[in-house]
Order: structure tokens, then sequence, then C-alpha cells
């Protein structure tokens, strides 16, 4: 499958890779990038990095590392990226591309009234919405200095990002917050390709956490009824959806895409 947005020599960076739909992504995407790409897949379980990345074709070498993306300051982030650049230099590389894949659902007992404890909402907020912001920042400024890489980048969305749901206030507010950062990033970066990809309900832990955790009653029959109806995806379903949105390119920067999406 051609895909201009993975073409050439790519340096593809995925967070939360270690399980879920991040693991698809590493593997799908790997078998269609071109010999010579280098893939760099961070989460915070090591070994199961490493499983992922036994997914991915020889051709494409790999980087696992560890890091709570919750915890990583700026700097921490950037000797990540070199480190894995290595000898390499950035304009080896014809294009970068990053999945802002890693999320995590924050508490689903509470209801909003519940939602009171400045530090929970600062630790969700730390892992879902200002760790991608820093790492989008450190990437392109690693990548504009020397040269002129294309750039693609891709936000995992959800439609809980633009519709309210009951029970999921931090994961709600989290998802709109990240989706608009890469709104405006889209606007003010013209030249570089921003997709806000909504993949769907997907059978994963996360999802499986809300089936079992969610305290509003609604929401848990809502969910499970999903399961119950088979109207769950497979990781492997939404990313291939994902290629051919990516390979159809009929999205305008910035967009909201779903799953479900015509287009
Ligand atoms: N599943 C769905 O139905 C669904 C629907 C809409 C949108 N999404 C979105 O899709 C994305 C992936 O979700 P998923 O369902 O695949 O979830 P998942 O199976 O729970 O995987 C979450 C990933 O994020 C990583 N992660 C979590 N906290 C981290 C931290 N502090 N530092 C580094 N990595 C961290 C996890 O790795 P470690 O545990 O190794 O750290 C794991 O690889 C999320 O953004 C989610 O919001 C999912």
């Amino acid at each position: 499958m051609s895909i201009k947005a993975l073409s050439g020599k790519v340096f593809l960076l995925i967070t939360g890779a270690s399980r879920g739909i991040g693991r698809q992504i590493a593997t799908s995407f790997g078998s269609v990038l071109q010999e010579g790409s280098h893939i760099l897949l961070l989460a915070t379980n090591l070994n199961a990095l490493k499983e992922s990345a036994t997914y991915i074709p020889p051709s494409i070498s790999v980087d696992t590392v560890s890091v709570d993306l919750g915890k990583a300051t700026k700097d921490e982030l950037h000797s990540i990226i070199m480190q894995s650049i290595k000898n390499k230099r950035q304009k080896e590389f014809d294009r970068v591309v990053i999945v802002h894949n890693a999320g995590t659902t924050g508490n689903v007992t509470e209801s909003t009234n519940d939602m009171t404890d400045i530090n929970a909402w600062r630790n969700y907020f730390d892992i879902n919405v200002f760790s991608p912001a820093i790492l989008n920042g450190v990437v392109m400024k690693i990548f504009n200095e020397e040269t002129n890489t294309e750039k693609t980048i891709i936000n995992i969305t959800s439609l809980f990002g633009i519709q309210a749901g009951k029970g999921v206030g931090y994961y709600c507010t989290g998802k709109a917050a990240r989706e608009m950062f890469f709104k405006v990033f889209a606007l003010e970066n013209p030249q570089v390709d921003v997709l806000n990809y909504s993949p769907g309900p997907v059978q994963t832990d996360m999802f499986q956490h809300i089936c079992d955790e969610v305290g509003n009653k609604e929401t848990k029959i809502q969910f499970n009824d999903m399961v119950k109806k088979a109207s769950v995806l497979t990781c492997e379903q939404t990313v291939n959806r994902l290629l051919s949105v990516l390979k159809n390119r009929k999205y305008k920067s910035g967009d909201h895409v779903d799953y479900f999406d015509e287009i």
C-alpha cells in the first residue's frame, strides 16, 4: 500500500506502543515503511514494548524506551529522541511521523461533582494533554532546526473529545483539550499534515476498564451492550481504517476523522 504520509525514509515515533491500538499501529505502520526507516516506541512497560518490536519487519530499525510520559521533562524527551536517532542526521530522514496514542481514562468512578482533587486533575492532564503537546514541540524543534523534513502528526482522539459522556469527565475534557491543541498546531503549521483520528470502540484494556469500572450506570450499560452486540472493533480493524484515511487523504489538516465517517 503506497501512502504518501508514510513514504520515504521515515522516523516514526509512537507513544503508548506497548499494547492495544499503539502496538497495532507499530505493527501495521512498520509493515508499510520503506527500508532504512527508524521507529521509536515509548510507554512505561519495557518488556511489552520489546514484544511490540518483534512484530516489525527486520528491515526497519526499532528502539524501545520506557518512560512515564506524565513525568518526563522536555529535556528528557529531547535526549530520548536524540539517542534514538544516534549517528543518523535528521536530514537522512525524508519524513517524521508522530503518533500521539498513549492515553488513560482517569478515574471513571467519579461524577463531575466529585472531581474536586486538583492533583487528580493535574496528573490526568500531565499524561493526556501536556505530555503530547510538549513532546510534539520537542520533535518539531529537532526536525525544524537542520532540515525541512516532511511531517505527519497523528493524534489518537475519541468521540468523547467532541461528545460528552456520563462518568468519563476527565477523559472527555482531556480528549477535547488535546484535540484542540492539535487543531491550533495545524493552523499555525500549514506545511504539516495533522490528523485527529478517532478509532471507534476498540477491544483493548482501556475499553475493558470502562466496561468494568465506570460508575455511571447508563455508560456501563452502553459499553457492555457494545460487547454483547459484538460491535466493538479489533485493533487491526481500526488501524487498517487509519491507514486508508491516510492513503485517501480526503481530510483537511487538523480535522477530526472518526472510524465510522465516510471519508
Ligand atoms: N479503546 C478504545 O475504545 C478507544 C476509543 C477511542 C479512543 N481511544 C484512544 O486510543 C488510544 C490508545 O488506547 P487503547 O485503547 O489502546 O488503550 P490501552 O490498551 O489502555 O493502552 C494505553 C497505552 O498508553 C500507554 N500509557 C499509559 N499511561 C502512560 C504513561 N504515563 N506513560 C507512557 N505510556 C503510557 C500504555 O503503556 P504502559 O502501560 O506500558 O505505560 C499503553 O501502551 C488512547 O489515546 C485512547 O484514548 C481508545
